[in-house]
C-alpha cells in the first residue's frame, strides 16, 4: 500500500483563503481590521523564521501584525510591561510571544500575563482549562491543525483509537481535548510509555510530537491508519547541508499508513493558519461579533 499524502500546504491555502475573504467582510461591514503583536526576544534563527512567516501571513491575510522584537537581555520586568500596553491597546487583538524565551525569563509567568481573550496561542491557563472543561476559549493553532488535517481523511473521528506521543502543554495536552471532543478514544504515550510501538500499532490516528528525527518507524504503524507527523527535526544531509525531517520515518511509514503528512508541508502551514483564525476569532469575540467558526 502506498498512503494518500495529506496536503498540507494546499489546506491551508483554502482555509487562509476563507479567513481573508471573513477579514474583508469584517473589515466593509464593521470597519474592524483584526490585529496580531508578535514579541520575540533575542535572535534565534528558527524563532526568526517563524516570526518571518506569521507576519507575512498575516498581511497576506489582511490583517494588521505589530512586530516588537526585543534584545537577548531585557528584563522579565520590561517585557511585562511591553505585554501591558498591548493587554490594553485595543488595535491589538492577539499577542503572540514567540517561544522559546531565555532563561532568565519565566515563560509562564509571561504567558499568563497575556490578556487570555488575546491569547491567539491558546498557552494560557485560563484557556488551557476552558478548553478541559468544554467551554469556548482560545485553542493551541498546531493541535487545531493536527485534527482539521485529519479530518481531512477521515469523515469522523468518532470511536477511533488515537495515540498521541507527546505529552507538551503545546501539542500533546491539548491534542487529548480536542480529540475527546471530536469522540476519539485517546491515549497519549511519552518517553515512560511501556512498549511503545505495541502503544502505537494500536492507533487508527497516530499524532507523532516527540521532537526525535524519525523515531516512529513504519512497524509501529497499524495498515491503513492515519498518520500525523508535527516533527521538525533539522539533521545532516548530503554535501554537507542539512535537511528537515520529521518524526516519522516517513519512507517506511507512507508504505504501512493509509494517509499520512509530509515534512516540511504537512501541519507546519496548517500551525500558521490556525494562527490567523485566532486572531480572527479573538478579534471578532472583542468587537461583540459573531465568532466565526470557517
Ligand atoms: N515556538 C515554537 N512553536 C511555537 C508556537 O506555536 N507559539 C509560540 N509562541 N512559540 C512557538
Amino acid at each position: 500500500m502506498t498512503a494518500r499524502i495529506i496536503d498540507g500546504k494546499t489546506i491551508a491555502v483554502e482555509l487562509r483563503g476563507r479567513i481573508a475573504a471573513e477579514v474583508a467582510r469584517v473589515l466593509s461591514t464593521h470597519k474592524l481590521v483584526p490585529g496580531i503583536a508578535v514579541v520575540q526576544v533575542g535572535d534565534n534563527p528558527a524563532s526568526s523564521v517563524y516570526v518571518r512567516s506569521k507576519s507575512k501571513a498575516v498581511a497576506e491575510a489582511g490583517m494588521r501584525a505589530f512586530d516588537h522584537k526585543l534584545p537577548d537581555d531585557v528584563s522579565e520586568a520590561e517585557l511585562l510591561t511591553l505585554i501591558g500596553t498591548l493587554n490594553a491597546d485595543p488595535k491589538v487583538n492577539g499577542i503572540l510571544v514567540q517561544l522559546p524565551l531565555p532563561p532568565h525569563i519565566d515563560a509562564q509567568r509571561i504567558i499568563a500575563s497575556i490578556e487570555a481573550d488575546k491569547d491567539v496561542d491558546g498557552f494560557h491557563p485560563l484557556n488551557a482549562g476552558r478548553h478541559a472543561t468544554g467551554l469556548p476559549g482560545l485553542v493551541p493553532c498546531t493541535p487545531l491543525g493536527c485534527v482539521l488535517l485529519a479530518k481531512s481523511v477521515l469523515p469522523s473521528l468518532a470511536g477511533l483509537e488515537a495515540v498521541v506521543i507527546g505529552r507538551s502543554n503545546i501539542v500533546g495536552k491539548p491534542l487529548l481535548q480536542l480529540l475527546l471532543a471530536e469522540n476519539a478514544t485517546v491515549t497519549v504515550a511519552h518517553s515512560k510509555t511501556r512498549d511503545l510501538p505495541g502503544v502505537c500499532r494500536r492507533a487508527d490516528l497516530l499524532i507523532a510530537a516527540i521532537g526525535r528525527p524519525e523515531m516512529v518507524r513504519g512497524d509501529w504503524i497499524k495498515p491503513g491508519a492515519t498518520v500525523i507527523d508535527v516533527g521538525i527535526n533539522r539533521v545532516p544531509g548530503e554535501g554537507g547541508k542539512s535537511r528537515i525531517v520529521g518524526d516519522v520515518a516517513f519512507a517506511e511509514a507512507e508504505t504501512v499508513a493509509g494517509a499520512i503528512t509530509p515534512v516540511p508541508g504537512g501541519v507546519g502551514p496548517m500551525t500558521i493558519a490556525c494562527l490567523l483564525l485566532n486572531t480572527l476569532r479573538a478579534a471578532c469575540a472583542q468587537n461583540g461579533l459573531p465568532v466565526p467558526l470557517l
